[in-house]
């Protein structure tokens, strides 16, 4: 039977040393501040800005949240982002995705500096984390890793399967692993040998979208389960993973909800207090 990787009592555990780290920046009259941009009324997202202003607000960092309508276009975006860019109390920038359809995603991400870039969303940042070097890293992807060695989980050496091509969690992860001397294999929703790949994993991290896609026989005795899906059924939080039954096979599994959820912000904050320090 596995044992629980308990997303709420480390993420706390991080929290601490980011509040001790806030202390020390305050002495230094540096009060760390982030811009929240929401575009439109996503009820996901809504719960997500909200959220992160809390945080904020307990840890002493400075939270500007933007709530902009629907209609924004691209071009007013683009002029709050650069008017953000130059603010000297703001370290960091988030724009949370989605953004509606109608504005250009990709322009709007790359347009925030690197330098205040908390979400590592940037073709600089994703550049440099693939090539290895020290950059800002997509939060859900750096929970996952802070997760794995906290509970000191062997990487080097060990097959990790990710399961889902995002680029906010697959694709950053791989790199992540990589970096950690791992073998790294991606699957996604064309991989035709799936339960084959899955079954090789040692650290199995799931991030599909589906719910309890990943079932007990995908999984190899003893695997670590690393379980990214938030899918809201009948207003109940479920994960990519059949957890009842793959808990019998995996030598530690995340729940959900209080697994990697609660550990993508306290990333952020630490995105934050790192950028105060640029
Ligand atoms: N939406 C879901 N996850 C994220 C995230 O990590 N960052 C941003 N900006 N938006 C998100």
């Amino acid at each position: 039977m596995a044992t629980l990787i308990d997303g709420k009592l480390i993420s706390a555990k991080i929290k601490e040393d980011i509040k001790a780290k806030i202390e020390e920046l305050k002495a230094k009259n540096i009060t760390p501040g982030l811009a929240v941009i929401l575009v439109g009324e996503d009820p996901a997202s809504t719960v997500y800005v909200r959220n992160k202003e809390k945080m904020c607000g307990e840890l002493g960092i400075k939270s500007e949240v933007y709530r902009l309508p629907e209609s924004t276009t691209t071009s007013e975006l683009l002029d709050l982002i650069d008017k953000l860019n130059e603010n000297k109390a703001i370290h960091g920038i988030l724009l949370q995705h989605p953004v509606p359809s109608h504005i250009d995603e990709y322009a709007a991400f790359n347009r925030i500096s690197p330098k205040k870039d908390v979400d590592g969303f940037t073709d600089v940042n994703i550049g440099k984390l693939v090539i290895g070097k020290d950059t800002f890293v997509s939060c859900t992807p750096n929970g996952i890793l802070a997760m794995l060695k906290h509970e000191n989980v062997d990487i080097s050496g060990k097959h990790c399967v990710i399961v889902g091509r995002s680029n906010i969690v697959g694709k950053p992860m791989s790199s992540l692993m990589l970096k950690e001397n791992a073998t790294v294999t991606i699957c996604h929703s064309k991989t035709t040998n799936l339960t084959e790949i899955t079954k090789q994993a040692d650290i199995l991290i799931v991030a599909i979208g589906k719910p309890k896609f990943i079932t007990k026989d995908m999984v190899k005795k003893d695997a670590v389960v690393i379980d990214v899906g938030i899918n809201r059924i009948d207003g109940k939080l479920i994960g990519d993973v059949d957890f009842d039954n793959v808990k019998e096979v995996a030598s530690k599994i995340t729940p959900v909800p209080g697994g990697v959820g609660p550990m993508t912000m306290v990333m952020l904050m630490s995105n934050t207090i790192k950028a105060s320090t640029l």
